[in-house]
């Protein structure tokens, strides 16, 4: 497979959708349904992964798909593509950015390709296997910071599961005294391709789902980042927990995470 023309369809596709989102939010009243505590997805959201499903199709016939709305939900031998259509979709509501689609292609357990289009800044972040990792048209790498105090760090607040939220306040009290201080975005795509770009240092979050990861957690490694699960293995994209920073604060901050919130 030539990936680095793949990764170029990808980021065209979702060009397209991210411009169809934005004009159904202006033509259309959203119609929002509730899919669990604080779970919403729009008409829009629905309508984005049908257009993103079929764009992909055309690319590759033979793959199968885990999209978070379920469309086509069937899995490819070789090639699966994961699909979030609006990362994000509790902004989008809201009328706030960063929201963003999501699109990772797997080649067996490894991803190859990874685009996430921030919408709202019309902001594409990409990277395909044997390449490097690019904002628009220019390269990107992960930033310099040495330690977890000079970081500013990304996470998600938890919102429906409370499993770890014990340890997830012990974690926020321990980074807003010993770091720059910490972010909530609201859409996780957005947080990692942050970190592959320098805006942020560090990232760390639980609960998120493959699609909320699979393409950024791709472009940070790209971008000569570090990826692991809170127990520092790899089980990042199935399992529901991601750590993801530069090369130097990745030890200390895997650790601190580690130490406070897997029991
Ligand atoms: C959500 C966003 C958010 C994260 C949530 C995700 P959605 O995705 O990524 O930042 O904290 O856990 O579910 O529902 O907007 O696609
Ligand atoms: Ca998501
Ligand atoms: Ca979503």
């Amino acid at each position: 497979m030539n990936y680095k023309a793949m990764c170029e369809s990808v980021c065209e596709i979702a060009r397209s959708t991210g411009l169809f989102i934005k004009e159904e939010r202006q033509s259309a009243k959203l119609d929002i349904e509730t899919k669990g505590s604080n779970d919403f997805v729009t008409h829009i959201d629905k309508a984005s992964e049908k257009r993103i499903v079929e764009g992909l199709k055309k690319l590759l016939p033979e793959a199968g798909f885990i999209a978070e709305e379920g469309t086509e939900d069937v899995r490819g031998d070789r090639f699966n593509w994961i699909i979030d259509p609006i990362d994000g979709t509790t902004n989008f509501i809201h009328g706030l950015s960063p929201y963003a689609i999501s699109i990772a292609l797997m080649e067996e357990d490894k991803i190859v390709v990874g685009v996430v289009y921030e919408v709202g800044l019309d902001e594409c972040f990409y990277s395909w296997k044997g390449g490097e990792a690019y904002l628009n048209d220019q390269t990107i790498e992960v930033s310099k910071a040495a330690t977890v105090a000079d970081s500013l760090i990304a996470t998600g607040f938890p919102y429906s599961n409370f499993t770890l939220m014990e340890g997830f306040i012990k974690s926020m009290d321990y980074f807003m005294k010993n770091s720059h201080g910490l972010r909530r975005l609201g859409s996780a795509a957005t947080d990692l391709v942050y970190v592959a770009c320098g805006r942020f240092d560090s990232f760390y979050e639980y609960d998120l789902k493959p699609w909320d990861v699979a393409a950024g957690a791709f472009i940070v490694e790209q971008a000569g980042g570090r990826v692991c699960d809170f127990t520092k293995g790899d089980n990042y994209i199935f399992g529901r927990e991601i750590v993801a920073s530069n090369v130097a604060t990745h030890d200390e901050l895997s650790e601190v995470v580690n130490k406070l919130m897997v029991y």
